[in-house]
C-alpha cells in the first residue's frame, strides 16, 4: 500500500503523483465539485467546524482520522484496497481468466453505464439532505449527518477517479455530467427515481439511511466482486465508509421509535392523537413512513427480468451479493429463479432463468438483510410492552418498476382495487397531513447533550467521546 501525501491536493493512494495526465484532469474537475458543493451540499453550513472523520488509508486497524473540519476544506481522497495479483475473475462466462486491470473494449460501454449510475446517487443524496442541518435534533445528530454527506463525496470522488483512469474523454464528460444533474430537477434529474425523492425531514433521514444507503451496501458488494479490478477495490473500501451510513440509519429510527414508546407508556395511551400531542411521533406513522422507504428503495434494484442483468453478470462486470461465498456454478445458466407475476387478480411465483431474474435475487438478499433491523426496532418495542410491531411491506407493495409497476397491492400482498387503494392510502404511506405533522417537529438543538423531543439520546457517542461532546463547533 502507498502512503498518502497531505501536500497532495487530492489525498491517495493510488500513486496519482506518478500520473500526471491523470491528476491534472482530476485538479480539473475539482473546482466544478467544490462550486457543487457550495451549491447543493449542506446548507449554510460553511463555517462550521464539524468533528468527522476523513479516510486516510484503507489499513483495516487505522484506515480513518477523526477531527474538527471546516466541511469545504474536507480531504476527500481516493482509496483503493490493496491489489491481489493473482485475482481470478469469479463468476460468468470469462470464469478463471484474471482480473482485468483495464478496461475490455466489448464491456467499455457497459462498465461506464454501471460505474455513472453508482456514482450518480453519491451526489444525489447530499442534494436530498442538504436542508437537514438546519433542523438537527442534536449536535451529535447534525454531525452524523455531515459524516454522512463528505462520504457520499468521497464516494463521488471514487467514481470520478475511476471515469478519468479509465475511459478517456468519454470518462471526463460523464464526471462533469455527474455534478450538472440535480435531484429533483424537471430538466436534468439523477438518473434513478428514489433519488428524485425529498429528503424533507429526519424521520425520512433515518429511514432513508437504514433502507437507501443499504440498496448501496447490495449494489457496491455486487460490484466488488466484478472482473474489472479497479472497481471491485474501490468499492470494497466505500462499503468499509457504508457501514456508518446505516447505523446512523438504523440506531436513528431506534432512538425514534424509543422516544415514542417512553411517551407511549408516561402516558397510558395507544392513541396515535395523544402521542402526537405529546410531542412524538406515533408508531403508525413511522410504520407509513417505513412502507413508503422501503417500497421505494427496492425499485433501485429495477427490473424483476433484465436482459442487462444477465449480461452484467455473465460478462464479469457485476457478480451476487456474496458471490465468492456461494456454491454453484457461478454461470447459472439452466437454472431458474421465482419472479412474481399477476394472474386472475392474484400474485403467483414463476419461474424464470435465473441470470435475467439477477436483479431480483439481488432484492431478496437485499429484503432479508432490511427485516433483520426492522426486529430490532421492534425489540424495543416490545421491551416497552407495547402489542405493536413494525413490519416490512410486502415485495410488490408501491412498486413503479418491473412487472409489479402501477399495480395496486396492499402492505400485506393482497392486490386491490384502485377504489380499495384510494381507501386506504393513507393508512398504507405517508399523507400530507403526517408530513407536515412530522415537519412541525423539526427545530435545530445545538446545546451539547440536548436532544429534540421526538427522539431519544443515542446509547454512545461517536469515537468514544460522551453524547455531550461538542460534535459542531458554530463560528
Ligand atoms: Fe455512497
Ligand atoms: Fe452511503
Amino acid at each position: 500500500m502507498s502512503t498518502i501525501d497531505y501536500s497532495d491536493k487530492i489525498p491517495n493512494n493510488v500513486n496519482l503523483s506518478e500520473d500526471r495526465t491523470l491528476q491534472r484532469a482530476l485538479e480539473h474537475w475539482q473546482p466544478g465539485f467544490l462550486d457543487w458543493w457550495k451549491d447543493m451540499g449542506p446548507d449554510n453550513s460553511r463555517n462550521f467546524d464539524v468533528y468527522l472523520r476523513t479516510a486516510i488509508s484503507v489499513d483495516p486497524s487505522g484506515w480513518a482520522q477523526f477531527g474538527y473540519v471546516k466541511m469545504p476544506d474536507y480531504r476527500w481522497g481516493i482509496f483503493l484496497n490493496p491489489a491481489d495479483a493473482d485475482r481470478k475473475i469469479h463468476f460468468g462466462d470469462h470464469q478463471g481468466e484474471a482480473a482485468w486491470q483495464d478496461v475490455p473494449g466489448e464491456h467499455r460501454a457497459n462498465l461506464r453505464r454501471i460505474i455513472v449510475t453508482q456514482g450518480d446517487t453519491e451526489p444525489a443524496s447530499v442534494e436530498q439532505q442538504r436542508h437537514l442541518g438546519l433542523t438537527a435534533p442534536s449536535l451529535y445528530d447534525m454531525r452524523n449527518l455531515f459524516q454522512v454527506n463528505v462520504e457520499e463525496g468521497r464516494h463521488l470522488w471514487a467514481m470520478v477517479y475511476l471515469l478519468h483512469r479509465y475511459f478517456g474523454r468519454d470518462g471526463r464528460e460523464e464526471a462533469e455530467a455527474l455534478l450538472a444533474r440535480r435531484s429533483g430537477d424537471a430538466d436534468n434529474p439523477r438518473i434513478l427515481g428514489a433519488f428524485n425523492e425529498k429528503t424533507p425531514d429526519w424521520l425520512s433521514f433515518f429511514m432513508f439511511t437504514y433502507f437507501t444507503d443499504r440498496d448501496g451496501k447490495f449494489q457496491l458488494a455486487a460490484l466488488a466482486e466484478s472482473g474489472f479490478d479497479p472497481l471491485a477495490r474501490t468499492t470494497k473500501f466505500m462499503l468499509t465508509e457504508e457501514a456508518h451510513h446505516m447505523f446512523v440509519g438504523e440506531s436513528g429510527v431506534s432512538r425514534v421509535v424509543q422516544r415514542t414508546c417512553d411517551v407511549m407508556n408516561q402516558l397510558k395511551t395507544d392513541d396515535p392523537a395523544k402521542v402526537r400531542a405529546a410531542g412524538a411521533i406515533d408508531l403508525q406513522t413511522i410504520q407509513r413512513y417505513l412502507n413508503f422507504h422501503f417500497s421505494v428503495t427496492i425499485d433501485l434494484f429495477g427490473a424483476d427480468q433484465s436482459s442487462n442483468a444477465a449480461i452484467f453478470y455473465s460478462s464479469g462486470l457485476k457478480g451476487r451479493f456474496d458471490e465468492g461465498k456461494r456454491t454453484d456454478d457461478h454461470k447459472l445458466h439452466g437454472t431458474n429463479y421465482p419472479v412474481l407475476d399477476v394472474v386472475d387478480g392474484r400474485l403467483v411465483e414463476r419461474e424464470v432463468p435465473m441470470l435475467n431474474a439477477l436483479n431480483e435475487v439481488l432484492r431478496d438478499d437485499y429484503i432479508k438483510d432490511s427485516i433483520a433491523g426492522v426486529n430490532r426496532w421492534n425489540r424495543v418495542i416490545e421491551k416497552a410492552g407495547i402489542p405493536f410491531r413494525l413490519k416490512v411491506p410486502h415485495k410488490a407493495f408501491n412498486r413503479q418498476i418491473g412487472t409489479l409497476a402501477g399495480l395496486r397491492v396492499s402492505p400485506e400482498g393482497k392486490v386491490v382495487s384502485e377504489a380499495e387503494w384510494k381507501a386506504h392510502e393513507n393508512e398504507w404511506l405517508p399523507s400530507a397531513e403526517d408530513r407536515a405533522f412530522v415537519a412541525s417537529l423539526m427545530g435545530r438543538v445545538v446545546e451539547p447533550g440536548k436532544f429534540a423531543g421526538w427522539i431519544a439520546p443515542p446509547v454512545m457517542g461517536i469515537n468514544r467521546h460522551p453524547i455531550d461532546f461538542e460534535y459542531v463547533r458554530f463560528n
